[in-house]
């Protein structure tokens, strides 16, 4: 084999190995392109996505995490249709990885509650405003009152901010993997049991 090639190219256990290795780094590490995937989701009548930021990848349960406003718009449709997918890219390793899954909405929950602890500031003030996200407004706006705007609360005063504030965890169920490369694109899709039993399968790129 060609020595440029990853040693993933032709192995579908280091492909899985790999996908995970990019969501973990995604948690961590702002650099890393996979920490913003697109979120899509259907209503029934149509998709519609948005960027988010990964918050959590736990491979041995198979399961992906975002936080999210319990007020936006994901949550009405959410309630509607909990099939979810994701879309992340890694233009430096040239890997797009698709995700579908389940997701499960944890408002004012154990789960959300150990997140919201350990939120910083920065974070929690999207959590603060008056209105919820996607609100008509007349004069342009942060949605943010006006002691807010520009400054960082003292974190004791953000804690109204959890009643706005959920965890978005998805079951994941499908894969869909694609590396580009000059010798040869690869894609394959890796299939996940309710009981964590993996299968993949090479396809056509
Ligand atoms: C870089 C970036 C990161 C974002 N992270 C999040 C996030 O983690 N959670 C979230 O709800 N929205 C996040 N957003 C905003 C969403 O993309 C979206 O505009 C907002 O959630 C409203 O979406 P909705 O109307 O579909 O609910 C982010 C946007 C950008 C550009």
């Amino acid at each position: 084999m060609n020595k440029q090639t990853p040693n993933f190219y032709n192995n579908k256990d280091l492909i899985y190995d790999e996908i995970w290795n990019l969501l973990s780094r995604g948690v961590v590490d702002r650099s890393e392109e996979f920490r913003l995937p697109t979120v899509i989701l259907n209503d029934g009548k149509f998709s519609d996505g948005r960027i988010v930021v990964l918050r959590g990848a736990f491979k041995d349960i198979n399961t992906i995490r975002f936080h999210t406003d319990y007020r936006s718009d994901k949550i009405r449709i959410l309630k509607i249709n909990n099939n979810i997918c994701f879309v992340f890219y890694n233009k430096k390793r040239k890997i797009q990885v698709r995700i579908k899954g389940t997701a499960l909405i944890n408002y004012n929950n154990e789960i959300a509650k150990k997140a919201w602890v350990k939120t910083q500031v920065i974070s929690r003030k999207c959590y603060l405003a008056s209105n919820p996200p996607g609100t008509i407004s007349r004069e342009p706006t942060s949605g943010l009152s006006k002691e807010l705007e520009g400054k960082n609360p003292e974190i004791n005063n953000t804690e109204i901010g959890y009643n706005n504030f959920c965890v978005i965890d998805t079951k994941i169920n499908k894969f869909e993997w694609l590396y580009l490369a000059s010798q040869g694109h690869r894609r394959a899709k890796i299939s996940v049991t309710d009981n964590n039993n993996i299968s993949s399968q090479w396809i056509t790129p």
